[in-house]
């Protein structure tokens, strides 16, 4: 499946601000917020809509809504959940599952330390929340996890991915679409998107 790259240049200018080392703990969050209900309105352009009718104060019409039993959101933490923010200010009822994975440093495998997810995870379209897209580790182990639980449908949503990542997900799943702000040139040698924006984690919660 062919991953999306949002293209605009306003998405290039706050690309631009969040990859400066100098932007501020505060302006970064934000920034992943914005950015966040971009990919958000991107991935969901196919959503399924069920009729409905209500009452304008005019007349009554039928129209359409979202289910919200039909999706849930999953951030992979911690950095997943600075994207958590901006998707509540467009889908405020969303429900949200939780995956705890951090990246063994030396192996960059992905370790698993908490998993929690909404209701009949098997019934709905999932939507993998994680800033950054490096190895591809941490997602795959992700999809594969919830594809335990019976997910059917996923999408992969993420600020910035590298080729190597993007080719890792095509290469064990196949059907899981990735959307992303930017396609980075490559990783360096400890796993790092180059140019990327650092380590997501720390500049969100400001532990470096
Ligand atoms: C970062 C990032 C992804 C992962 C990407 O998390 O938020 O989850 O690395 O790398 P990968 O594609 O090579 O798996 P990290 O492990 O640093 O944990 P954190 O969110 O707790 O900082
Ligand atoms: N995780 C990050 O936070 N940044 C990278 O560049 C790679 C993985």
């Amino acid at each position: 499946m062919k991953e999306k790259e949002l293209k605009h240049p306003l998405i290039t200018h706050k690309l631009s601000i969040l990859r400066n080392k100098k932007t501020s703990t505060k302006e970064f969050r934000e920034l992943i917020s914005e950015l966040s209900i971009i990919l958000c309105y991107e991935a969901m352009k196919d959503a399924k809509l069920h009729n409905t009718s209500i009452e304008t104060p005019l007349e009554k019409i039928n129209t359409k809504c979202l289910n919200e039993d039909d999706y849930a959101f999953v951030p992979i933490l911690r950095a997943g959940m600075s994207m958590v923010d901006g998707i509540l200010k467009v889908l405020p009822t969303a429900k949200i599952g939780h995956i705890g994975l951090y990246r063994n440093e030396k192996t960059l495998e992905p370790v698993e330390y908490y998993y929690k997810m909404p209701k009949n995870i098997g019934k709905r379209e999932i939507f993998i929340l994680d800033p950054m897209l490096a190895t591809g580790g941490s997602a795959i182990a992700t999809i594969n996890r919830l594809k335990q639980d019976g997910v059917k449908k996923i999408k992969f949503l993420c600020i910035i991915a590298s080729p190597e990542g993007i080719e890792a997900i095509k290469k064990t799943h196949r059907d899981v679409k990735i959307y992303c702000a930017s396609i980075d040139r490559c990783l360096n040698e400890i796993g790092y998107i180059l140019p990327g924006l650092g380590d997501a984690g720390d500049r969100v919660y400001g532990t470096k």
